[in-house]
């Protein structure tokens, strides 16, 4: 069998069911029906272009792009986060994943998707970069901060108590006396002019944020129970972030690993509190770990001060897309900003 014998096309919602039957064969698990749903076909920016592979009934491969706004220098344009890619292990290695990749790319040009950007693993990795004209910029660090080791599933019993005392003992990196922190989303305009102050270098490449995309973003469809944390000095909004954990609706699947998804603010003590107030929040809701992938300075100060630690990177690649000019600072690492919930997987 090669790819030409199998039929390649776009898939839509009637082909859920199908995809969610791949993911259970490559995974060995399933997501929430909702949080597929949530993620592949109900962005603020339209359905993910989607490529299936069938093999008559049997479906083979899939690969996606999750459509996003880029505010690349200036200019927002539509890009795309490259996930869930997967064959099938009866199909693997006959170039199904790339001819997929290429299907959906064709359908992306088409929708004016102008930038893709993905955080591959070793298996998809050299299909990206040698078959799929992606580019290698770099690194962005993965931060973890150890909450209660003990209940990593695979942490022997005798040592879990020691380990979670350690854990205790690492700091909070809280932000001071005149910080108040509350639950909950900020007002709309406090909200907003965070966002623009966040707003402000115009020479970077990030992942664009409104009110309407974090909503949609961190809603409740998306089964992670995701929490704002604010952070006001005499009432004034100073910091703003926002966690969540798989919640009951992942079943056997949830894993225990909290991630900081958002941390907005440009304040240093506002944003040491907001930490220090998340780590709080996931210990109580029984974390072990509390996790964010992310190269901004701020926010890596202000994780340094609460106990987290980087002990690898997740490789950024980046590809342009269609035929209008592309700004160049996509090629250049310095110039990418990310935050966790930038990544599909947090
Ligand atoms: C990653 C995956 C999608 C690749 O699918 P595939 O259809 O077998 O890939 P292709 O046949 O198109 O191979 C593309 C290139 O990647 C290389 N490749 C594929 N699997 C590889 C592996 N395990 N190790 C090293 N290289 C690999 C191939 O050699 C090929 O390069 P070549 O054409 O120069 O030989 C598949 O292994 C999979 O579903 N894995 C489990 C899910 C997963 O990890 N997805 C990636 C999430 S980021």
């Amino acid at each position: 069998m090669t790819t030409e014998t199998l039929e390649i096309r776009q898939a839509g919602r009637d082909d859920l069911q199908a995809i969610r039957q791949l993911y259970q064969a490559v995974r060995g698990n399933n997501r929430p029906e909702d949080f597929d749903r949530w993620r592949w076909f109900d962005s603020p920016d339209g359905e993910c272009p989607m490529a299936i592979a069938l093999d008559g009934e049997i479906i083979a491969g899939f690969y996606t792009l999750w459509p996003v706004r880029l505010r690349i220098g200036a200019a927002v344009v539509l890009g795309g986060q490259s996930m869930d890619t997967m064959t099938h292990p009866d199909y693997q290695g006959r170039r199904i994943f790339t001819t997929l990749a290429k299907a959906c790319y064709e359908t992306a040009a088409a929708c004016d998707f102008q930038v893709l950007y993905g955080f591959p693993n070793t298996l998809s990795y050299p299909g990206f970069v040698r078959r799929l004209d992606w580019n290698h910029t770099g690194d962005i660090q993965h931060w973890v901060r150890l909450l209660r080791p003990s209940h990593h599933p695979r942490m022997p019993g005798v040592v879990g108590p020691f380990a979670d005392l350690a854990a205790r003992a690492l700091p909070r990196g809280r932000g001071g006396r005149d910080i108040e922190i509350s639950m909950g989303k900020p007002e709309s305009a406090a909200l907003r002019d965070l966002l623009e102050s966040w707003r402000d270098d115009s020479g970077l490449c990030r992942i664009e944020r409104t009110p309407e995309w974090l909503d949609w973003r961190y809603a409740h469809a998306a089964a992670h129970d995701y929490e704002w944390i604010c952070a006001r000095r005499d009432g004034i909004l100073v910091a703003a972030g926002i966690w969540g954990m798989q919640n009951a609706d992942w079943g056997d699947v949830a894993d225990g690993r909290a991630h900081l998804v958002e941390l907005l603010g440009a304040e240093s003590a506002g944003l040491r509190a907001v930490v220090g107030a998340v780590i709080g929040r996931a210990t109580t809701r029984r974390a072990w770990i509390l996790e964010t992938v992310t190269n901004i300075p701020p926010v890596i100060s202000a994780l340094r001060r609460g106990g987290f630690f980087s002990h690898r990177g997740a490789p950024l690649i980046v590809r342009a897309l269609g035929d209008s000019e592309v700004d160049n600072r996509i090629f250049d690492h310095t110039s990418w900003r990310f935050m966790g919930g930038d990544l599909d997987t947090m």
